[in-house]
């Protein structure tokens, strides 16, 4: 062999050498390009600083362990694809509140999956069709898996920014923490809870934080994205400082912003954006108060430092409406939910599945509420069986002496306002105690959908019905 021909296959080999080492790093990048994996939402057992110092470390339910969990964000109708891995000693699933979904994608386990089991995984795979605030949330065992924490932001973003200056999610929820030992009270199932107003906490925070605090400038503009992620309270929010617009209600636009007046009500898992502008003078102090025990406490405190303007913007106009199927009030079906049951209800009996059973059996089964005369169960016949397209008009009569957070999955619904028009787009309507409401929907979304209300032992102790829609 001559050196010349050594030198050639030695360059040969070493171009060969390169392409193959060229083709194995280009393959992976290859891979992930076609089908990437997607994204792990990981439910993880998590210790975390909750309370004050010298309470020490709390142990919470969180995705990848942080709760609230790290906020998804995409585009309006664009996929979200995330792989459920369950690390919890309990099975779960995922339920994406208040996205018009593909039903099986809906996580409600039992129902549209099976829940799953510890050291499973389940990848969800959706497109999110409407811009707004949304969140996400454990789907079994809800009464326990959300209250240690399992839930995160959803947010969808308009398709043209806003004029803002900035925005800020914040998710409100009560702890129920046993102060000697600093831990979560684990006793979900008590009865005093499911057959008052549900469970309430003793800890109070906006993003797992206790008396919340953010620099804000005079004249800023904000949008906020306000998420009740709370078991069962009503947030009574004021604003003080600030001046400005609801602008959306559980992520859909209202054709008119409302202005932010007296107080504003958030019923669990409600949402509310509202765009404002801080009016507070430099160095004073702005935020959002919440009543407790009739009383205005600081949820959210704004430090107002420095000034972005002199002057206040020009009034906030309505965000671009999402499609919808507009439901025309004549033609809908009349469909009715009287509910019953709970303390001071005067509920005798009800069916628990096909027997009859009186208000102490029940209690003793753990059951408190029923809807139409049963206990409302996920597994019974649904509410009502409807064609794709039908129009419905739905009574809603709380009966019972607490106030209820109904949703309904998979489709927004109208309230019908006293004078019979229709009222803003929601998926979660708050209730009295002994009032009556009607809510109004197309039923365009074929599937299992769960309608329940979101104090969550309420829907665990017999709040709890669906629609079929084929
Ligand atoms: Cu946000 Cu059926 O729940
Ligand atoms: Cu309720």
């Amino acid at each position: 062999m001559t050196k010349l021909e050594q030198t050639k296959l030695t360059r040969r080999g070493l171009m060969a050498g390169a392409l193959a080492g060229a083709g194995l790093t280009a393959l992976p990048v290859f891979g992930q390009s076609v089908a990437s994996p997607p994204m792990d939402l990981r439910a993880q057992v998590a210790m975390k600083r909750l309370l004050p110092e010298q309470y020490g470390m709390t142990e919470v339910w969180g995705y990848n362990g942080g709760t609230p969990a790290g906020e998804i964000r995409v585009a309006q109708g664009a996929r979200v694809q995330r792989r459920l891995v369950n690390e919890l000693p309990q099975s779960t699933s995922i339920h994406w509140h208040g996205i018009r979904i593909d039903n099986a994608m809906d996580g409600v386990s039992g129902l549209t999956q099976d829940a799953v089991e510890t050291g499973a995984s389940f990848d969800y795979d959706f497109v999110a069709p409407d811009a707004g605030t949304y969140w996400y949330h454990a789907h079994n065992r809800s009464m326990e898996q959300v209250a240690r924490g399992l839930y995160g932001p959803l947010i969808v973003e308009e398709a043209d920014a806003l004029d803002i200056d900035r925005e800020e999610i914040f998710m409100f929820d009560d702890w129920l923490v046993d102060p000697a030992t600093g831990q979560i009270k684990d006793d979900f199932g008590a009865a005093h809870d499911l057959s008052h107003g549900g469970r309430s906490g003793n800890y109070i925070v906006t993003n797992g934080t206790f008396g919340l605090t953010k620099q804000v400038k005079q004249n800023e503009r904000l949008r906020l994205r306000l998420i009740n992620t709370a078991n069962a309270r009503i947030f009574q929010l004021q604003f003080t400082g600030l001046a400005g617009w609801i602008v959306a209600l559980d992520g859909m636009p209202l054709a008119t912003p409302e202005p932010l007046s007296a107080t504003l009500l958030l019923g669990p898992a409600q949402r509310a954006d509202v765009i404002v502008d801080v009016t507070a003078d430099e160095g004073g102090a702005a935020g959002i108060l919440a009543m407790l025990d009739q009383q205005p406490q600081p949820q959210v405190l704004f430090d107002v430092t420095g000034r972005a303007s002199t002057n206040r913007r020009p009034e906030a106009g309505a965000l671009p409406p999402n499609d919808h199927t507009m439901v025309s009030l004549e033609q809908t079906r009349r469909i009715e939910l009287k509910m019953e049951g709970g303390a001071m209800g005067g509920l005798r009996s009800a069916m628990l599945g096909d027997q009859n059973m009186g208000f102490r059996e029940l209690a003793n089964a753990g059951q408190f509420w029923a809807f139409n005369g049963a206990i409302g169960r996920m597994e019974d016949p649904p509410l009502a069986k409807l064609e794709r397209g039908e129009q419905v008009r739905l009574t809603i009569a709380n009966e019972t002496s607490f106030p209820h957070a109904m949703h309904l999955h998979g489709v927004h619904f109208h309230e019908v306002s006293e004078d019979g028009s229709l009222g803003p787009l929601r998926d979660t309507t708050l209730l009295a105690a002994g009032r009556s409401r009607d809510i109004a929907f197309v039923a365009d979304n074929p599937g299992d959908w769960l309608f329940h209300c979101h104090m969550l032992g309420h829907a665990a102790s017999g709040m709890m019905t669906r629609f079929e829609v084929t």
